[in-house]
């Protein structure tokens, strides 16, 4: 099998350091460590459609990561694309907002079964939205959080020895693991009286660990906990949404959050995000004045539109489960007839990959770099995406590839594998 080389990626690359901060900053670029070796991947795409990505030198790659999430239909989808370039026709950010951001909202609330939408640009607008509804309705400071946590990168969220954070942005915070109800239950009594809110995504699909889905009976705890203390229960479902259950992962849990936060999955990439929320709480998320210049624009509305529907009509979360059990099932495979320990954790719409014969991460870097450089575009400690224009032939090519780049690894470690 044929391996790539990258070098326009390089010369881009080199391009961009000079005058963009990390040449590609933040979670789409080499510098938060899931893209080890850097010499394995491509730092630009020339192109995307479906589940394929070319880079820009012209390297095809079957792309797992969907632009961390929102790709959930498909690159540059015809219904999708559609919708957006009509609305772009009659007008974008306009002085007041176009009509179909009610319908969106109507549509939204009725899909996830909360009372109303506000709708802003990326997901950390949201999830700070929510903490300041949540604040001001309980008249309390403090935030829950779960150890291994990521709710973007607002002040609030950060950790006090974060480059750039004062220890007074992270004064109110509390931890807790998840799954640990005895735990919180500590933390409240320890606070009590104080506790604005509880904040979580739905199972921990947190980087560098192994994914964790809610023990029985873990959820309905946290919401009885919450609810006796005047918590405010929200759910970051900004990762999960729409690719566990149409109607929010709470639901999918079996439980009711009273915030939930949407954004990558909601409109296949055209930018808006989403806080959903129960009725009690519609007040006080009228009574902030928190907005932005591009929140109401309205090809992202357009977009949102036809993509929750196209969810909604090929029963999307079905296909999720079944496409990425397929996928995970044969890489399962593949790893026990060759000997390897590969764990896979999280749900199968967003699996997480990480081979453990070794205390290091190495062996698990070296397996995923084999398989960029044949075209299968993973990261190292990040959990997956599938979505709904990978079919069964291109998991197979998958398969083939990541076998392929499984038997290398093994051979380059005879001290491992005897
Ligand atoms: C669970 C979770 N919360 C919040 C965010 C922040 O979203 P954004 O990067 O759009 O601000 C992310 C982004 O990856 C996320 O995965």
């Amino acid at each position: 099998m044929k391996t790539y080389t990258y070098n326009n990626n390089v010369e881009l690359m080199k391009r961009a350091g000079k005058v963009i901060p990390c040449g590609v900053y933040g979670h789409l670029g080499p510098a938060e460590g899931c893209m080890i070796p850097t010499s394995a991947f491509p730092f630009f795409v020339s192109r995307a459609e479906g589940s394929l990505m070319w880079d820009v030198d012209g390297n095809r790659f079957i792309d797992y990561m969907c632009g961390y999430g929102p790709n959930v239909v498909g690159y540059c989808d015809p219904d999708v694309d559609a919708a957006a370039m009509e609305q772009m026709k009659k007008g974008n950010c306009t002085t007041l907002p176009s009509h179909i951001m009610v319908d969106f909202a109507e549509l939204l609330t009725k899909t996830v079964k909360k009372d109303w939408a506000f709708f802003a640009k990326n997901g950390g607008d949201v999830t700070t939205f929510a903490i300041m509804i949540a604040r001001y309705y309980t008249g309390k400071k403090k935030i829950i959080f779960v150890n291994g946590y990521y709710h973007g990168v607002a002040p609030w969220t950060q950790k006090p020895d974060s480059p750039g954070t004062l220890d007074t942005d992270c004064m109110h915070s509390l931890y807790v693991d998840f799954n640990d109800i005895e735990q919180l239950k500590k933390v409240i009594a320890e606070n009590k009286d104080e506790i604005a809110c509880f904040i979580s995504t739905p199972y921990m699909h947190g980087n560098f660990i192994d994914n964790v889905l809610p023990a029985p009976g873990y959820w309905q705890e946290v919401r009885k906990l919450c609810t006796e203390n005047n918590i405010v229960l929200i759910c970051d479902d900004i990762r999960c949404g729409f690719r566990l259950s149409l109607e929010g992962s709470d639901n999918f849990y079996g439980f009711e959050a009273d915030l939930i936060c949407f954004c990558k999955a909601i409109a296949n990439g055209y930018n808006i995000s989403a806080l959903c929320g129960k009725e009690f709480l519609k007040g006080a998320a009228s009574s902030i004045m928190y907005t932005g210049s591009y929140w109401m624009s309205a090809v992202p509305f357009a977009a949102g539109i036809a993509n929750i529907n196209k969810l909604i009509a090929n029963d999307a979360p079905a296909y999720f489960r079944k496409i990425g059990t397929m996928l995970t099932d044969g890489l399962a495979k593949i790893a026990k007839d060759r000997g390897v320990n590969l764990a896979i954790s999280g749900e199968p719409a967003l699996f997480y990959l990480a081979i453990r014969d070794d205390d290091s991460l190495l062996l698990h870097q070296e397996w995923i770099a084999e398989c960029v450089k044949r075209g299968v575009f993973l990261t190292n400690h990040h959990n997956h995406f599938v979505n709904l224009s990978l079919t069964p032939e291109l998991v197979n090519e998958t398969l083939e590839i990541c076998d392929e780049a499984m038997k290398i690894m093994v051979k380059n470690h005879p001290e491992v594998y005897r």
